[in-house]
Parts: C-alpha cells; structure tokens; sequence
C-alpha cells in the first residue's frame, strides 16, 4: 500500500485518539497491517502491543514487522477470539461492510475494550464516490455498480455503510459516539492516486462477467476520466466516515 496516500487520513484518525503509556491496540480487517504500522509511527512509545487480524493471511507475508506488531488470522464474523477488557483502542477501516451480523462485531468491540476504551471505524461511503467527466450517466453507472456488486470475498456488502456506521454503533447504546467525515480530492488522473486505483479496481466488474458493466462501458469510462484529465476538469472526490466510540 502506499501510505503516502493515506498521510492525511492517517493524520486526521491519529488526532481523535488519545493513547495511554503501554497501549494495546487491535486493527480488525487489517489487510497489510499498513494502518497498525502506520500507528505505531504516530505513537512510537506509547504502544505495547499492537495487534492486527484478518480473515486470511495472504496479505502478511509481504509484510515487516516485529515487535510490538502481531498479525492474525481472524474471522470477525464470529464472537472475537480475545478476552474482555483486553484493548485501549479498536481500530477497523474499510472491513465492517463485510460482516453480515453488525450488531455482534460492535457488542464483541465493546467486551474487548478496557473502560473508556476508543474505537474507530472509518468507512468509504462508496456511493459518494464522485469522478467529474463528460458522461454523466455512464460515470453515475461504473460508481454505482463498482458500489453495490458483492466481490467473494465479501461475506456481506453495503455501499452506504459510510454513512451508516455512526447509527448501528449509537443505537447500540455501548458507546459515546461521535462522527467525522474526511474527504480526500484529487485533481490529477495518474498512477497511485485514489481515483486511478479505484478506476482500475472498476474493470472486475467487466473481466469478471459480472454483467453489471460490459467492456465498450468500461473503456469509455476510462476514456471519459483522462479526457477530464487532459483538458483541466478532472476531479475525484472519496469520503471517508471516521466513526469513534467510547466505551460506556
Ligand atoms: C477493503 S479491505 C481493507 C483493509 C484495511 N483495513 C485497509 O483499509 O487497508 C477489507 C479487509 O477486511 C478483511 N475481511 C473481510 N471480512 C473479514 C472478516 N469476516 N474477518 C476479518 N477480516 C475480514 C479482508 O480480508 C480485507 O483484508
């Protein structure tokens, strides 16, 4: 991953936490461990222990680590194979959508923190997503349907769980919520930044023969974003709900 990308979210979700000395800290979903990694930099004395989990370990094999840093693996659909009490900090981006029993996850996430415990959930609200182009509607279908087409590996799937996150935590009543949403905007159309990537990962929806975007569409849209790039208008614009929780 590259975390340059992700400087200013990680920027913005380091400055709504609070660490105590000997922190112990889980990322749930945590892929690479780039958020967990990129933690342990913002708070390099503060942490003891920090913990990440995914339901599949083929994204740590590539990654270095060491102490105080472990990966996991975890299904965070079932009831969290960790002890009550046990976590300063919850952290979860991008992973809640995948989990179909949202109501169990956030209990588990209550049972784990200690008291006064933080979580924070930060979600892409993938319906929000916007790229500016000539072809409204052929650009509105390729956001939409990237959004709302399940991938197999997910368990579950919600394209306004952005925008969801704040209410299934606070209905719960387990946590003094609050919620912050950074958005990230580009303006140029090139390798590495978000709106390319996100471009790019648009084509599974074709290559897949998902029938939700056929190829000639596909083409189109891509052409439709570097036009926009070639003659000034290109903008990409991703919001990321930043849900945090204390524990009551
Ligand atoms: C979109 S990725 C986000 C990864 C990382 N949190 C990030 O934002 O870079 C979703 C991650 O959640 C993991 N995941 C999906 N369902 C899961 C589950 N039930 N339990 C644990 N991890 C899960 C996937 O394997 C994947 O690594």
């Amino acid at each position: 991953m590259n975390n340059f990308k992700y400087e200013s979210l990680i920027k913005t979700i380091s400055e709504q936490i609070n660490l105590p000395d000997n922190a112990v800290i889980a990322d749930l979903g945590c892929k690479d461990a780039s958020f967990l990694l990129a933690f342990q930099k913002a708070f390099p004395v503060k942490i003891k222990s920090a913990i990440g989990v995914d339901i599949t370990d083929k994204w740590f094999k590539n990654v270095e680590y060491q102490k105080p840093v472990k990966l996991k693996v975890m299904n965070c659909s079932e009831k969290l194979k960790f002890k009550d009490n046990t976590f300063d900090f919850v952290f979860s981006k991008d992973m809640f959508e995948c989990v179909p029993d949202k109501d169990l996850l956030i209990s588990e996430i209550h049972r784990i923190l200690k008291p006064d415990g933080v979580v924070i959930c930060v979600n892409c609200d993938w319906e929000s997503v916007a790229y500016n182009g000539e072809n409204k509607e052929l650009i509105a279908k390729a956001v939409h349907t990237y959004a709302v087409t399940k991938q197999p590996w997910m368990d579950d799937l919600d394209s306004w769980i952005g925008r969801r996150m704040y209410g299934f935590f606070n209905k719960s009543k387990l946590f003094e919520s609050s919620v912050y949403v950074h958005n990230v905007v580009e303006t140029e159309y090139e390798e590495g930044t978000f709106g390319y990537d996100l471009s790019m990962d648009v084509g599974w929806l074709y290559k897949e023969n998902t029938g939700a975007l056929c190829k000639e569409e596909y083409d189109e849209f891509i052409d439709n974003l570097k036009s926009a790039q070639e003659n000034g208008s290109y903008i990409f614009s991703k919001p990321y709900y930043i849900y945090k929780g204390i524990k009551l």
